[in-house]
């Protein structure tokens, strides 16, 4: 009998809003497997009934710490030394095989079919594409494969100050043994990066299956008004905010649709929620999009060169945001 899990972690209450909404995108889009959340905190009631509400099993876990200031230096997010906490997923031995997932990822179309992969699946990092990016990966879960990564972080520790640096020196044929480990860019893509290579955005950003919102600055970090479905505030370079923008509106549409609901009093500080019909997509603000989804009328290859990119006009991302809104609400009626 198999036994299949998507599991995600947190250890504070902001990245828990994360996880909320990454469990709802999956169930919107029809997963059949069980979802889990890792919990290295103690949430507050309210917040705690929620997840129950949204996951099949909280797993209260201990907090662990590559505590190596030094390494995390470098990649400027000292927060991160806690993401040794995530290693603990190998502990889940009750499912047969699970994909772990950040709690800043979100899903936008049916990912079931990673459980046809082995262990270790994983996508490209972006920063270095002969490593995986340890956002979004398939394992088995194995007291022993836990075993031998704590004593791997022992002797060698994180070459990233993270689990990252651990899982790629762990896994380290990754790279070149297996192509089907190579799991494609489509299912943990990084949105804020996505600035550096627009015309790849327009060309396949409608068939992304998985964005995450890799780096500091989170879709939790920026205000949403739903009523004129604007995205503002948060601190982000404006090149990478303008492409990143549709993928946080998205966000903070599940948040406002799927989450907010759930919690019987309005947490300080959260926005109005919409009133969407159920079982529609709800309307942009930009109404001159053309239909079906593909980007019609963008720049030429020439004028992306020359950097002649009309943002608010036929080179928007208006079709895009379309097609995700279109993928997270199809089974949002069963909700
Ligand atoms: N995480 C957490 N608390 C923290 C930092 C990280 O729970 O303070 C978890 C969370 O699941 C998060 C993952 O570890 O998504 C990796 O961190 P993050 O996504 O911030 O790293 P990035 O993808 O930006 O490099
Ligand atoms: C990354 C990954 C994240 C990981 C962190 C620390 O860039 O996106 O999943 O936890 O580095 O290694
Ligand atoms: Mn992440």
């Amino acid at each position: 009998m198999t036994n299949e899990a998507f599991v995600t972690l947190v250890t504070n209450d902001s990245y828990a809003k994360g996880a909320l909404v990454w469990g709802q995108s999956l169930r919107n889009c029809g997963t059949t497997k069980k979802l889990v959340i890792m919990i290295g905190y103690k949430p507050e009631p309210p917040l705690q009934a929620v997840m129950e509400k949204t996951f099949d099993e909280l797993v209260y876990v201990s907090l662990m710490d590559s505590g190596d200031t030094t390494r995390l230096a470098l990649m400027a997010r000292p927060e991160l030394g806690v993401t040794f906490t995530k290693l603990q997923c190998w502990t889940l031995t009750h499912y047969t095989k699970c994909v772990f997932m950040d709690a800043d990822t979100l899903v936008v179309e049916n990912i079931d079919d990673l459980f046809e992969r082995e262990e270790f699946s994983a996508a490209p990092d972006v920063g270095w594409p002969d490593m995986f990016n340890t956002g979004v990966f398939v394992y088995k879960p194995s007291m022993e494969t836990y075993g031998k990564l704590l004593e791997l972080a022992k002797s060698e520790g994180s070459f990233d100050g993270g689990d990252q640096g651990l899982l790629n020196a762990y896994f380290s044929d990754w790279a070149f043994k297996d192509i089907t480990k190579r799991l494609p860019f489509i299912y943990n893509m990084a949105a804020n990066l996505t600035y550096s290579y627009l015309p790849a955005l327009l060309r396949f950003g409608t068939e992304v299956k998985v964005v995450h919102f890799l780096g500091q600055s989170k879709p939790w970090n920026f205000g949403y008004s739903a009523e004129s479905d604007n995205v503002y505030g948060g601190s982000m370079a404006d090149n990478m905010f303008q492409t990143t923008k549709p993928f946080i509106r998205t966000w903070w549409k599940v948040y406002n649709h799927n989450v907010e609901p759930l919690f019987e009093k309005k947490p300080e500080g959260s926005v109005d929620v919409p009133e969407y019909p159920k079982s529609s997509a709800p309307v942009s603000s930009e109404t001159n999009g053309s239909e079906g989804g593909k980007a019609s009328g963008a720049a030429t290859p020439d004028q992306w060169e020359r950097g002649d990119i009309n943002y608010t006009g036929s080179d928007r991302f208006h079709n895009i945001q379309r097609h995700l809104d279109a993928m997270i609400y199809k089974n949002a009626n069963d909700y």
